[in-house]
């Protein structure tokens, strides 16, 4: 269908077209007063309270010239005003209900309040291009009507749940009935996702939901999780869970990779990175480090076997000195860095042989990887992710060029999904990170090479602008911060920046979907997770009630034992005598 400007003539808009037959079981709920505020508002009037909700859609009806069926052009309410009530007055009295009043002074409406609802609209289907804005709002007099769940059910998703492609992640929040929200995996994993949500709103609850969508026979993605608080083990039942199992046998595999596990080689590391992990560095051991790092690649060149030995070698090398004489002598900086350097040798995670964490051993379709970096101190955590980022890039772009062999360790052949909890530790804006241009350059050309990032953050002011401004598809729960909600709206397309006034209103698993995934902004109830969540909130009070219950019993048991031969110590002027 061609966006075809003359099938909106003013004359054709519904205002007295008879509709009855070509629109299924459309509910007037009010009436086209006029234009909004905004070329793409209309307001309308209504005295049905219940169903004006803000971000409920409704629509309004267009004929096209020669044809049957009429265009229904949906919007979303924006915003809700009372125009018209019973007089003050009869409120004043609370002996006498103001419906009694109302029917002494001859008032017998049924709904005496008038409301004045704003609509933006959002445009009409088009099976093909997804919605088209007509950009011409209705003629006063014109019928609004409330969209229907099947109407929504066809029109607010991309893809129907269970399609290859769709991720099935709730209904619709201001619906009774079940109109499923189902996004597209294809624009979330490529064009990367964010996150956002004060702390305890059900972020990783509604990243367990997602990833259990990804593993779901329809998808079978290739998903890793950087898991900074251990909340993702969880994931392990969808191993022999009914709904997980394929009808050709497939059975989603779940890789969880404790920090006992975790193994870097050192030689995938870069200068800055192994920066990172020496503790204060003077301006001298850092220039040394950096000759001896340059070095090192000259003398090893393509070799990827060098260890933390090879480096303490190069930087005796950096610090010789030459005297006066012409005699080389070493300086006096090596030995410091060289113990900074054999500490870093005997950490648990960076091995001069050993990596466990190769594109080869993080993803495969089907497969979710789940990297667990509790205990693991800040600064190791950032180095790992920034290794682990840097060499899944590599991998999917070199592989793309066709320049690793098959039994390579970072043959990638197949797009990859990465979710970074925590986000803003490993992105933060007006701070260094190690991971923070490595994040960058995935979420600026990842899309290129099938490499998808999902960031979960409960600080969206407190993450670098650039890395949040790529995230194409936005989940948002309750934020009550008012410098992270204002940060927000930059970040989220304009038919979704009303619904940002509902935020603080928010309940846990409830969600605002914006952006790539979704056809239009959307209010969404979570649906439950298949596995069990692996963070809940911990029950304090009940743990301290059961911390003395137990004591309780402990004593009584004490109390009912026998009573055993002697009972009291001896003592002489508070002494024992025994
Ligand atoms: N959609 C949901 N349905 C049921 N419980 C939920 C939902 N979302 C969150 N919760 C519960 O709320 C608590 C906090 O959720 P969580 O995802 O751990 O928060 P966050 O990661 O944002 O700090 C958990 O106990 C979790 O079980
Ligand atoms: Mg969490």
């Amino acid at each position: 269908m061609n966006a075809n400007n003359s099938l909106l003539d003013d004359s054709l808009l519904a205002n007295g077209t008879n509709l009855e037959g070509l629109l299924p079981s459309p509910r007037v709920i009010g009436t086209v007063k006029g234009p909004g505020e905004t070329g793409n508002q209309y307001v309308f009037i209504t005295a049905d309270n219940r169903s004006v909700k803000i971000g409920e859609f409704v629509f309004y009806a267009v004929v096209a010239p020669g044809q049957e069926t009429a265009l229904q052009i949906l919007g979303k309410i924006s915003a809700r005003c009372l125009i018209d009530h019973l007089p003050d007055r009869i409120f004043a009295d609370t002996e006498i209900s103001p419906e009694t009043i109302a029917a002494l002074v001859g008032f017998t409406y049924n709904n005496p309040e008038i409301y004045e609802i704003t609509v933006d609209v959002v445009g009409y289907f088009d099976l093909n291009l997804g919605f088209m804005n007509p950009r011409r709002t209705p003629n006063p007099g014109a019928k609004v009507y409330l969209a229907d769940d099947a109407m929504l059910r066809r029109v607010l998703n991309k893809k129907q749940p269970g399609e290859v492609g769709a991720a099935h992640i709730g209904s619709l929040l201001l619906r009774e009935s079940d109109v499923p929200v189902a996004l597209d995996v294809k624009e979330l994993v490529s064009t990367h996702m964010a996150i956002l949500a004060g702390t305890g709103s059900g972020k990783s609850y509604t990243a367990g939901v997602l990833i259990e969508e990804l593993l779901l026979p329809h998808n079978r993605a290739a998903v890793l999780i950087f898991d900074p608080h251990g909340e993702y083990h969880t994931l392990a039942e969808m191993r022999g869970h009914a709904a997980f199992q394929g009808s050709d046998g497939y059975a989603p595999k779940v890789k969880i990779l404790t920090p006992e596990d975790i193994r870097i080689r050192v030689s995938s590391l870069d200068y800055y990175d192994i920066l990172t992990l020496l503790p204060d560095m003077s301006d001298r051991q850092q220039s040394i480090l950096n000759k001896a790092y340059r070095l090192l690649q000259r003398h090893k060149q393509g070799e990827y076997r060098w260890g933390i030995q090879d480096l303490i070698a190069a930087v005796r090398e950096a610090d010789m000195q030459v005297d006066e004489e012409g005699n080389e002598k070493s300086g006096s900086s090596a030995p410091a860095l060289e113990w900074k350097l054999e500490r870093l040798e005997r950490s648990q995670y960076f091995h001069t042989f050993e990596h466990t964490v190769a594109p080869r051993d993080l993803f495969e379709p089907g497969q979710v990887t789940v990297l667990q970096m509790n205990e693991i101190s800040q600064e190791e955590q950032q180095v790992i992710c920034a290794a682990v980022l840097r060499q899944a890039n590599q991998a999917r772009m070199n592989t793309h060029r066709n320049l690793v062999k098959p039994e390579d360790e970072n043959f990638l052949p197949y797009p990859v999904f990465i979710i970074v909890e925590e986000a803003h530790r490993f992105a933060p804006a007006n701070e260094p990170s190690r991971c923070k241009a490595v994040l960058r350059t995935i979420l600026s050309e990842g899309r290129k090479f099938g490499l998808g990032m999902g960031l979960i953050t409960q600080r969206p002011g407190k993450i670098d602008s650039d890395v949040l401004s790529q995230c194409m598809s936005q989940f948002i729960m309750r934020i009550v911060n008012p410098v992270d909600q204002e940060s927000l709206k930059y970040g989220v397309e304009a038919a979704g920046r009303d619904l940002l006034k509902e935020l603080p209103a928010l309940t846990k698993g409830q969600i605002i979907v914006a952006g790539a995934c979704v056809n239009t902004p959307v209010l969404c109830k979570v649906r439950q997770r298949l596995t069990k969540h692996g963070g809940e909130t911990l029950n304090a009070p009940e743990m301290w009630q059961q911390h003395f219950q137990a004591h309780h019993a402990r004593d009584r048991q004490i109390q009912q034992a026998p009573v055993a031969g002697r009972s009291r110590s001896q003592t002489v002027r508070g002494v024992s005598i025994e």
